[in-house]
């Protein structure tokens, strides 16, 4: 979602924000602007597209100033125009903004009442005119932030710098994630460390509800009571900002291409020799009696997958729900509840405030990528995927980290509860322990999916099936395949077929089944036939002892043989690929694909 960057510093800052904003492009936006002081006086540019659009303009009217804020937009209130981007002015006050101001209709009325009319259909707008109010009744920069944050209301991070003010600039947070930065006479405000990464070593993440008053040679921080706070440095890598495509065409295949090793990486940090050893304390699993899991997108798909590794391994109930839903039904939870947490970003809107409903309830844990992240911070304990920074915006490495962390918390779970002997536990590690080889071997099949992606980029509509945990494989290969492709896919349990979507078959709409040679695959294999006899082209996904079993699949791939309880591992190879060439014969933008931002951020 938006992207935020301010500077203060003794060099001219519009191209450095630019740089900044580049390395936010993979949040996802629409516009782009920056404001700058320049001879005491605020300035602004901003453009529609790309950050292109804004270096051309750059380059024929120039921003000069050594204090500027940064945004990439990603429209919520109102379209992508000139007029809604970042940032937003009121008289002496410009403003950028992550999130959305809810109570914005009826503070635009109350404003309007007052002569402060908008120029946009943005939310954005109406805090930078409530805060020019403030300064007209006489309260300075700082006094009027203040009163200015007490009166919205919903989920931001705000950055502001101030007409006649060269040495000043307010960040906020609430909801929204926000860092800001100061040394050696520079301050800085950024989203996340990769923006920053290049300018700084050393990040203080703001509280919720806290904001920062930034000069050259100060930062002082409030919390939402408006007391003085301290917040501690967090170190950030100095790799952190050096994200680089490493020879691939897109985020999304490097992506791909490196879960071989990051998944080694993970698998390292969470198994022994023969048994799982958890971070930290691990979890003390002696008096769970029931599993919550709640995420959202791919990262409820890996929940999701993880329900059937809980209850087969470890013999405990699982609850999984999509953050949205979850957060607002109001799902009474039983003493020895442990509600797990999965996000990537680990600042998904919906998934935080699933968190902060469950923590005075359960115990809570959250599986994250960005170990800095909110959901990391407030969870009672984070479990890293350490899948290194995601860049495209369709999860592809973090969502199969994802799967090898929840498979060592089910291993260990259930190793505690004594429902896997030690000689059982240490099979299952071995096994896991060969999935970055065997992940290589699935890898290899590149060129075939990518043939079959041609026909399938002519489809209007396409479905995945699956039995067991390939259910959730199937739910993650039509998400996959529709946020890059733009091409209608569903996912269905093989065993719904009958129960409607049969009715969508026939010979235009090709169906991919994922069916490894498990106790399940002769019940999917009548499905399929089901499929084909209504004339329907089948992708039959599997290993070499299923493919050699079946006739009439209109393409196969071939996809190395495993346990069938480790399966999803190997199959989620198949569903990024086709996804992936299906989006590349379409000519879509595979990184940023329209409308999609990286992490959701509001609801
Ligand atoms: O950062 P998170 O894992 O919380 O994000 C959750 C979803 O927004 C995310 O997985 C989304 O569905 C991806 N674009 C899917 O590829």
């Amino acid at each position: 979602m938006c992207g935020i960057v301010g500077i203060l510093a003794d060099y001219e800052v519009s191209p450095v924000i630019l740089e900044a904003l580049r390395r936010l492009e993979y949040r996802g936006y629409d516009s782009a602007g920056i404001a700058t002081i320049h001879d005491g006086h605020l300035d602004r540019r901003r453009a529609v597209g790309k950050l292109r659009s804004l270096s051309d303009h750059l380059v024929h009217d120039p921003l000069p100033g050594r204090s500027g804020i940064g945004h990439t937009r990603w429209a919520t209130h109102g379209k992508p125009s000139k007029i809604n981007a970042h940032p937003h002015r009121a008289g002496p006050v410009a403003v950028v903004h992550n999130g959305i101001i809810e109570n914005f209709a009826a503070l635009r009325a109350e404003l309007r009442a007052r002569n402060y009319g908008p120029e946009s259909e943005t939310d954005t707008e109406t805090i930078a005119l409530l805060c020019q109010s403030f300064m007209d009744d006489g309260l300075d920069p700082q006094e009027a932030v203040a009163r200015t944050l007490d009166r919205i209301e919903g989920a931001f991070a705000l950055a502001f710098l101030f007409d006649g003010e060269d040495d000043l600039m307010i960040a906020a947070r609430r909801g929204s994630p926000l860092a800001v930065a100061h040394a050696g006479g520079e301050a800085f405000v950024g989203s996340d460390a990769i923006a920053l990464a290049p300018l700084t070593d050393r990040l203080i993440y703001l509280e919720e509800g806290d904001w920062a008053v930034l000069t050259r040679a100060s930062c002082r921080i409030f919390d939402a009571m408006g007391t003085a706070v301290d917040r501690p440095e967090t170190r950030i890598a100095e790799t952190a900002g050096r994200v680089e495509k490493g020879g691939h065409r897109h985020w999304m295949a490097k992506e791909i291409h490196e879960q071989p090793a990051v998944l080694d990486i993970c698998l390292n940090r969470y198994l022994g020799a023969d048994a799982v050893t958890l971070p930290g304390d691990g979890i003390d699993f002696t008096d769970v009696r029931r599993v919550v899991m709640v995420a959202c997108g791919t990262a409820y798909y890996a929940c999701h997958v993880a329900k059937y590794w809980f209850e087969a391994l470890a013999r405990l109930p699982v609850e999984i729900d999509v953050a949205s839903e979850f957060r607002y039904r109001e799902p009474p939870l039983e003493e020895g509840t442990l509600a797990i947490f999965v996000s990537q970003s680990g600042e998904t809107a919906d998934t935080l405030a699933a968190l902060r409903y469950c923590k005075a309830q359960a115990r809570t844990l959250a599986v994250v990528n960005v170990e800095t992240s909110s959901i990391a911070r407030e969870a009672d304990a984070a479990f890293p995927i350490l899948a290194g920074a995601e860049i495209g915006v369709a999860s592809t490495k973090a969502f199969t980290c994802q799967l090898a962390v929840l498979a060592a918390i089910a291993l260990s779970a259930a190793a505690a509860r004594r429902t896997l002997a030690p000689d059982a536990t240490a099979e299952h590690v071995a096994t896991l322990r060969k999935m970055p080889a065997l992940l290589s071997q699935a890898l290899q099949s590149e060129d075939r999916m990518e043939d079959i992606a041609r026909t399938l980029s002519e489809a209007r509509d396409i479905l995945f099936l699956g039995r067991g945990a390939m259910f959730p494989m199937a739910l993650e290969g039509a998400l996959k395949l529709k946020e890059i492709s733009y091409i209608h896919a569903e996912g269905y349990a093989s065993g719904e077929l009958k129960h409607g979507p049969i009715a969508l078959v026939d010979e235009s709409v090709p169906v991919i089944v994922f069916a490894p040679s498990d106790p399940l695959f002769g019940k999917t294999v009548s499905n399929m036939q089901e499929v084909m006899a209504r004339g329907g082209r089948v992708v039959l996904v599997s290993d070499a002892k299923g493919l050699r079993s079946v006739d009439g699949a209109w393409a196969e791939i071939e996809v190395p043989a495993v346990p069938a309880i480790w399966a999803p591992l190997l199959y989620a190879v198949p569903a990024q690929l086709l996804a992936y060439y299906t989006a590349i014969a379409k000519g879509t933008d595979v990184d940023q694909p329209r409308n999609l931002a990286k992490s959701v951020t509001v609801e």
